[in-house]
């Protein structure tokens, strides 16, 4: 009886060392997925586009009022040409993209203006209230650690494979009380801009 108890004791005990070392093992673990179904990788290049057709084309680096700087809109329609982006996570050494993890989004684009191709939180719309998503690094001081240049992806309930993108960089700084958002797309003098705080814009990712 004794030997017994003793004897389901200890598989109890390694099976929960088994599961625990296979959890700490499998580097995939919520990983967001590519359109071919791969894990995506930190510092690869990857297109991101609308899940849904007629939703305009790829991500771009597009200008509003002046050449620079440069903002983060889409292509007008869906086909071959957009920029390819990169996602470097707040975790250190991570090599994988997760759902829900703080990255910063870089544009692979050499361009003529100053600023980074680094996606960045920017200044609200005056029509339509929205912030805008620009580029170029995060240096105002009044949010800690760049946190406008961090963004994560969050998983659509259905179907798989596709993502919202939001800003909400609570592991940049966990004490902060962020205004957070989602990503969607406005149309401004016929370009189309990405920009929190209304509409959602689905995407998958397509590696380059
Ligand atoms: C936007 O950039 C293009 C070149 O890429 C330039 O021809 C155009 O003048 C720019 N628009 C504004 C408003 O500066
Ligand atoms: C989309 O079309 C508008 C109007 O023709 C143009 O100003 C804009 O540059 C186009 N956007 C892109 C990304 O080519
Ligand atoms: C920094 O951000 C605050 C709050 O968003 C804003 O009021 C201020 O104008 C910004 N400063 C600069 C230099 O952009």
């Amino acid at each position: 009886m004794s030997m017994k108890l003793i004897w389901s004791l200890c598989s109890c005990i390694w099976l929960v060392m088994a599961i625990s070392t296979l959890a700490q093992t499998s580097d995939d673990s919520n990983a967001v997925l590519d359109t071919a179904g791969q894990a995506l990788q930190s510092g690869v290049d990857y297109y991101i586009q609308p899940a849904i057709t007629d939703n305009g084309g790829r991500f771009t680096l597009i200008n509003r009022t002046e050449l620079c700087p440069l903002y983060v809109g889409q292509e007008n329609v869906s086909g071959p040409k957009g920029l390819p982006v990169t996602f470097s996570p707040f975790v250190e050494g991570e090599t994988v993209v997760r759902e829900g993890r703080d990255q910063k989004i870089t544009f692979s684009a050499v361009t003529i203006c100053v600023q980074s191709t680094t996606w960045k939180v920017g200044e609200t719309d005056q029509d339509t209230q929205r912030r805008l998503i620009g580029t170029g690094e995060d240096e105002n001081q009044s949010l800690p650690g760049r946190a406008r240049n961090y963004f994560r992806i969050t998983k659509q309930a259905t179907p798989d494979g596709v993502y919202n993108l939001e800003w909400c960089p609570t592991e940049v700084c966990p004490t902060c009380r962020f205004i957070c958002g989602s990503v969607g797309a406005i149309v401004e003098n016929d370009k189309r801009l990405l920009a929190l705080d209304g509409s959602v814009l689905p995407v998958v990712f397509e590696r380059a």
